[in-house]
């Protein structure tokens, strides 16, 4: 059973500047919630109860909001503003918070390698809470961890971009051993359009088992000098198996302005 998810939370967010000057990225809100508590979210649904978050300086709102504030408790029990409270009161009675910081910026892989001492030795999920994601049924978490059970080896979540956006993802390349779901013979970071293997991106949901860290530790500085877990992937599938998951649902990147105000019209749409 997966129980952990590790949140790689501790990037800088410079595209969202000067908003993310003092506050960080993760806790940016679509609507009324911060983008990390919708991945804490999808966490829970499938079926996990501790959440590792990997931050780095300034970053300190993350644990604020996880966490019960007397003050605001206080202020607000009792009158019609309580029901505010309840979706985030839920979430922190779900589970558990532990963090740990990552102190230099290199790179995904590094940042999960990070985490090592919050998870230790047993198959995670990692969510990336840039990619904001939406479904009708089950989250993308939820299906990725069903799909664990069956083969009990990494599995990347993937979806169809256009090939001229190639080099903004991780792209992977495969044999479909069943309906959408691919076994990995290639990754490769970021790739300009022309040397991608295909226009299958990796999004940001993940499905580790603990032999990866090792791996990781192994692992050179790939793509911008940074320790990617994209590479660290590829040697798993070399050695063993790796799967690409096509998920169902809808996915917005909110690492940028346009996927960010995509997916506050969406939610916007939904909640009316
Ligand atoms: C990271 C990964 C990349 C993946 C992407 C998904 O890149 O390195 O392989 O496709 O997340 O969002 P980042 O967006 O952090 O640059």
């Amino acid at each position: 059973m997966i129980k952990k998810c590790l949140f790689p939370a501790a990037g800088y967010g410079t595209r969202f500047l000067p908003a993310t000057k003092a506050t960080p990225k993760e806790m940016l809100p679509v609507l009324t919630k911060p983008l990390i508590q919708y991945g804490v979210e999808e966490a829970i649904e499938a079926g996990c109860n501790t959440m590792a978050i990997v931050t780095g300086r300034g970053k300190r709102a993350i644990e604020d909001h996880f966490d019960i504030s007397y003050e605001l408790e206080h202020q607000i029990k009792g009158t019609s503003k309580e029901h505010y409270l309840t979706e985030i009161r839920d979430v922190i009675e779900k589970c558990t918070f532990s963090y740990t910081r990552q102190t230099e910026m290199k790179g995904l892989g590094h940042a999960i390698l990070t985490g090592e001492t919050l998870i230790g030795n047993e198959p995670f999920a990692v969510i990336l809470a840039d990619d904001l994601c939406d479904n009708t049924s089950s989250g993308v978490l939820s299906q990725m961890v069903k799909l664990y059970e069956k083969y009990q080896c990494c599995i990347v979540a993937i979806e169809e971009v256009p090939k001229e956006e190639t080099n903004k993802y991780g792209v992977i390349s495969g044999r479909e051993i069943e309906d959408g779901i691919f076994m990995i013979d290639n990754m490769v970071e970021k790739p300009e359009p022309q040397d991608a293997p295909s226009n299958l991106a990796i999004i940001g949901r993940y499905i580790l088992t603990p032999d990866i860290f090792e791996i990781i530790k192994e692992t050179k500085p790939g793509k911008g000098g940074e320790i990617q877990i994209t590479d660290a992937l590829l040697t798993q599938a070399k050695k063993g198996m790796v799967l690409g998951f096509k998920f169902k649902g809808i996915r917005f990147d909110c690492g940028s302005i346009d996927g960010f105000v995509k997916a506050t019209n969406y939610f916007y749409e939904k909640s009316k």
